[in-house]
């Protein structure tokens, strides 16, 4: 594929009031928030779960491109439509995450390295042919005692620019999304610099591997106090820092900047990420969402496994894909949390 497509599917998953929602919890992770409703994680559950969110009236309004897990891309609607078209006819980009997840790296403590690499060029060939036009890896960073190491930072800055390169050579924009957490009792300042030195890492292996920046996406944490810091940061210091990290480090270039919830409330990551775009009338980049959580949490409880709950779960989603919206315009406001939107 042509770079300028690839371009112009980066802009459209950042088109203005727009951004995208994670849906892509591997096995463990989409049995652990079934857990916390009482639903049990079988093929069908998920099946129903995922085509509730994708089938949602309206949801296509703030809603650009959805992340899918294996198992869904691959899965139909009752009347035998696939999930993707379901995505595809209502305007929304498929989108897949093809790493295989964190596992512990080598003699290195309470660290992590993200796998998938081997016989990633076929995987994402299929992808490709299944529909997929993005694709989305994820690297952890830990803050801890001593941690992270520099090792633990740039080995997994090798893979994300080995899969984003990969991704633009079959024709899909990756999403490059180093994370780094948000557990224990760091300080705001002490996510700032590990944020920093990550992202600098990440974009000297990107050039390295001469992934194109206009082509790809980059979905980031936000720069926060550990949830366990007792100096919480307000959320007009979320805004500045996280803006503040980010002009150091991220070219102007990057397609767009998809931030992730990473467990902050629901409000806080519609609250944070509006008040960065409400700093200036434009920064370097867009600034938008590809919220799992933050844009699942509501539907999911208000879902709760019942078929008879569909049609409030999926307001109670576009509600929320609604506030983020308006976020990515500087527009939300916290009364508009009680303004529930009508099908
Ligand atoms: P959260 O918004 O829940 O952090 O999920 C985003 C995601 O895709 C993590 O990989």
């Amino acid at each position: 594929m042509a770079s300028e497509d690839l371009s112009t599917i980066a802009k459209s998953l950042v088109a203005r009031g727009k951004g995208i929602l994670a849906a892509d919890e591997s096995f463990p992770t989409i049995e652990k928030r079934f857990a916390t409703i009482g639903v049990e994680s079988t093929e069908d559950n998920r099946r129903v779960y995922r085509k509730m969110l994708f089938t949602t009236t309206g949801f296509e309004e703030f809603i650009s491109g959805v992340i899918l897990f294996d198992e869904t891309i691959r899965q139909t609607s009752d009347d035998s439509t696939p999930l993707v078209e379901e995505l595809t006819r209502r305007g929304v980009i498929p989108g897949i995450k093809v790493d295989l997840g964190a596992r512990p790296l080598a003699g290195a403590a309470g660290e992590k390295i993200t796998e998938g690499l081997d016989g990633l060029r076929d995987r994402l060939a299929e992808y490709h042919r299944l529909g997929a036009r993005f694709t989305k890896w994820r690297a952890v960073i830990t803050i801890g005692a001593g941690i992270p190491s520099r090792r633990c930072i740039d080995a997994n800055a090798e893979a994300l620019a080995r899969f984003a390169a990969l991704s633009q050579e079959v024709g899909v924009v990756p999403i490059v999304e180093p994370e780094v957490l948000m557990d224990g009792d760091h300080t705001i300042q002490r996510c700032f610099e590990v944020t920093q030195e990550t992202l600098g890492s990440v974009f000297e292996r990107l050039a390295a591997h001469r992934v194109v920046l206009e082509d790809m996406l980059l979905k980031p944490n936000m720069v926060l106090a550990g949830k366990a810091c007792p100096r919480q940061a307000g959320v007009d210091e979320v805004a500045e820092q996280t803006v503040k990290c980010f002009r150091r480090v991220v070219p102007a270039a990057v397609g767009g900047i998809v931030f992730l919830s990473g467990g902050q409330s629901n409000e806080k990551a519609t609250a944070h990420l509006n008040a960065m775009n409400a700093l200036a009338e434009t920064h370097p980049w867009q600034l938008s969402f590809s919220y799992g959580r933050a844009l699942q949490d509501p539907p999911l409880r208000t879902w709760a496994g019942k078929a008879a709950n569909v049609r409030k779960a999926q307001e109670a989603f576009r509600h929320r894909a609604r506030l983020n919206g308006a976020a990515r315009f500087g527009r939300y406001s916290e009364k508009m949390e009680k303004e529930f939107a009508v099908v």
